[in-house]
């Protein structure tokens, strides 16, 4: 259950909790069932999210990646051809770490760099970023109204906040979000859409849309764009 939402110490054990389970979890991560049957199609529909604004707007893109965990989706994006350099950024460091192992293993020059930072002080200047996603991980943050602001300020003019978590709107999503992965994640918060679309339209995004996919473990990718 959740306590005030802007207790400064529920923010902080809501941290520590999801560091100490990334950490951990961080050698096995890609092994794990979970990547079959929720980070896998997480990463397709990123792709393809990225690939049609690639296509609407034709000019390179740098790309942030809140929560990037073992940086799946930079290797992922960085094998494409496109005109593309991708930031990952996670606040459990040994994630940064396997993702620096898959990105630069190979000794050759990488368009993929990792920061080892919280998704509410994001270490970079405004308007940096065409593209900000995140994916599995918005349920971890404390402040989340406050991240979707601070995506919106790193966007440039014509870029798009691509966000993905569970939907716990209907009744699989409930059972599967709210009752099994809260209970096992703990002090997680699986934010209703209403509530998503509400931190877009106050952060300033524009073309709110939703694109629900993956029916037995249901996900949500939440789409806004900045004006150009
Ligand atoms: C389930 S993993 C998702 C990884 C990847 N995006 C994917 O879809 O497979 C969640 C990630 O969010 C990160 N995370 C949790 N809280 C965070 C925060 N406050 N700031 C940045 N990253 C955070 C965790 O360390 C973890 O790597």
């Amino acid at each position: 259950m959740l306590a005030d939402p802007s207790s400064k110490e529920r923010s902080e054990e809501m941290k520590a909790l999801a560091r100490e389970e990334f950490d951990s979890w961080a050698g096995s991560y890609d092994r794990s069932l979970l990547h079959v049957f929720l980070f896998r199609p997480s990463y397709r529909v990123l792709t393809e999210e990225i690939a049609r604004w690639y296509q609407e707007h034709n000019r390179p893109m740098r790309v942030l990646d809140i929560g990037c965990g073992t940086g799946e989706l930079a290797s992922i994006l960085t094998r494409e051809t496109w005109p593309i350099q991708v930031v990952g950024l996670d606040y459990s460091p040994a994630m940064c770490v396997e993702a620096n192992r898959k990105t630069h293993g190979s000794g050759a020059p990488s368009r993929a760099g990792f920061v080892a930072a919280d998704s509410e002080f994001l270490p970079f200047a405004p308007q940096s970023f065409d593209i900000v996603t995140c994916s599995n991980s918005f349920h971890h943050y404390p402040n989340q109204a406050d991240v979707v602001r601070k995506i919106h300020h790193l966007l440039k003019p014509g870029g798009r906040f691509i966000l993905i978590d569970g939907f716990r709107d209907n009744v699989v999503g409930w059972v599967t979000f709210d009752v099994v992965i809260a209970r096992v994640e703990k002090n997680v918060h699986h934010a209703p859409w209403p509530q998503i679309d509400g931190f877009f339209r106050e952060a300033g995004f524009a073309n709110i849309r939703r694109r629900k996919f993956n029916f037995w473990m249901p996900l949500c990718a939440t789409i806004g764009d900045v004006g150009e």
